[in-house]
C-alpha cells in the first residue's frame, strides 16, 4: 500500500480550491478584460484625423482650421472640436500650430491684436508669438505653441496629435 494516500479531507480540500479558483478566474477575467481593453485600443490608436482644409490651398497666411473627431474616453465615446493654425512656410513646408496658448490655455488669434501685425496673439493676457508659434520674450507664455504633425492624404490635410515644438 502506498504512503502517499491522499484522505478523504485532503481530497475534499483539493476539489474545493480547485473549482473555487476556476470559478473565480471565471469571475476576474472579464472584469481584467474590461479594466484593460481601452488601454489597448488608445495604443492602437494615434492615426491622424481628416481636416477639411485642401493642402493645395494653403498659403503663406496662417488659416484657421477647424475639424472633428471622436474621442474615446475610458468607455464613453464624444464627438470633439478641434482647430489649428496652418500655413507654408518660407520653403513651402505646410506647418500646422495648435491655438492653445502654453501660459494658461487661452486660443491665439493669427493678427489678433492690430499693434502686432505678423504675430499670433492671445486676448487673455496679452500674450505673443511670432509665426513660426515662438513665444515672444516679455510676454506672459513660458513656451512656443505646440505643433501637431501632419500627412497629406487624397489632397487633405490630416493631423496628428500635437506635439511640444522640437528643440524648445
Ligand atoms: S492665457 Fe494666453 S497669455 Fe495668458
Amino acid at each position: 500500500m502506498s504512503k502517499n494516500r491522499v484522505s478523504r479531507r485532503q481530497f475534499l480540500s483539493y476539489t474545493l480550491t480547485g473549482v473555487g479558483g476556476f470559478m473565480a478566474a471565471g469571475m476576474l477575467m472579464p472584469m481584467v478584460r474590461f479594466a484593460v481593453d481601452p488601454v489597448l485600443q488608445a495604443k492602437a490608436g494615434g492615426n491622424y484625423i481628416p481636416t477639411p482644409q485642401k493642402v493645395a490651398d494653403i498659403t503663406e497666411v496662417p488659416t484657421r482650421v477647424d475639424f472633428t473627431f471622436e474621442q474615446q474616453d475610458a468607455w464613453y465615446n464624444s464627438e470633439e472640436t478641434g482647430t489649428a493654425w496652418v500655413y507654408k512656410d518660407d520653403k513651402g513646408e505646410i506647418v500646422a500650430l495648435s491655438p492653445v496658448c502654453k501660459h494658461l490655455g487661452c486660443v491665439v488669434n493669427w493678427e489678433g491684436d492690430k499693434s502686432n501685425p505678423d504675430h499670433f496673439y492671445c486676448p487673455c493676457h496679452g500674450g505673443l508669438y511670432t509665426k513660426d508659434g515662438t513665444n515672444v520674450p516679455g510676454t506672459p507664455p513660458i513656451a512656443p505653441l505646440d505643433v501637431y504633425p501632419y500627412i497629406e492624404k487624397d489632397g487633405y490635410l490630416h493631423l496628428g496629435k500635437a506635439e511640444p515644438k522640437k528643440g524648445a
